[in-house]
């Protein structure tokens, strides 16, 4: 039994059927083809999986995809505008923060969120903005300077 619900995802509109128990990361991946959001642990642990959801980073793989119903979601495909890049994206290739990138499209989502919050984060706030991340690979130091230059280029 599925439930239909309407929502806006990426600024497009979506009529879907859902399952009760899928995950907004299923819906994302599997139904709608946006495959740029990863799937880590798929238990909340490492935040792989964050997409926006009416302005807050979530975890789609503890969100259930009936609850975006009304709602309007940002995933990293909607980041960009065109071809052009997001001060995010552009900071972040800038600062060598993207190395193996499976944490990637997840950290620009928080990141996004906070930046939309609070356009000057300091240090500490970035790295509370990030705290549900882990990246195997940069050491997050890239990764928090990417932040703080895509917030000097917004500026
Ligand atoms: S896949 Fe969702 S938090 Fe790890
Ligand atoms: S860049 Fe590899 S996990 Fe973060």
């Amino acid at each position: 039994m599925g439930e239909r619900i309407f929502c806006k995802i990426n600024n497009v509109d979506y009529d879907v059927v859902v399952n009760h128990n899928e995950t907004l990361l299923h819906l994302l991946r599997n139904k709608l083809g946006l495959t740029g959001t990863n799937e880590g642990c798929g238990s909340g642990d490492c935040g792989a999986c964050t997409v926006i959801v009416n302005g807050k980073a979530v975890n789609s793989c503890l969100y259930l995809a009936v609850d975006i119903d009304g709602k309007e979601v940002l995933t990293i495909e909607g980041l960009a505008d065109g071809e052009k890049l997001h001060p995010l994206q552009e900071a972040f290739i800038e600062e060598g923060a993207v190395q193996c990138g499976f944490c990637t499209p997840g950290v620009l989502m928080s990141a996004k969120a906070l930046l939309d919050e609070k356009s000057h984060p300091s240090e500490e706030e970035i790295r509370k903005g990030i705290a549900g991340h882990l990246c195997r690979c940069t050491g997050y130091i890239k990764i928090v300077k990417g932040i703080s230059s895509a917030a000097e280029k917004i500026k």
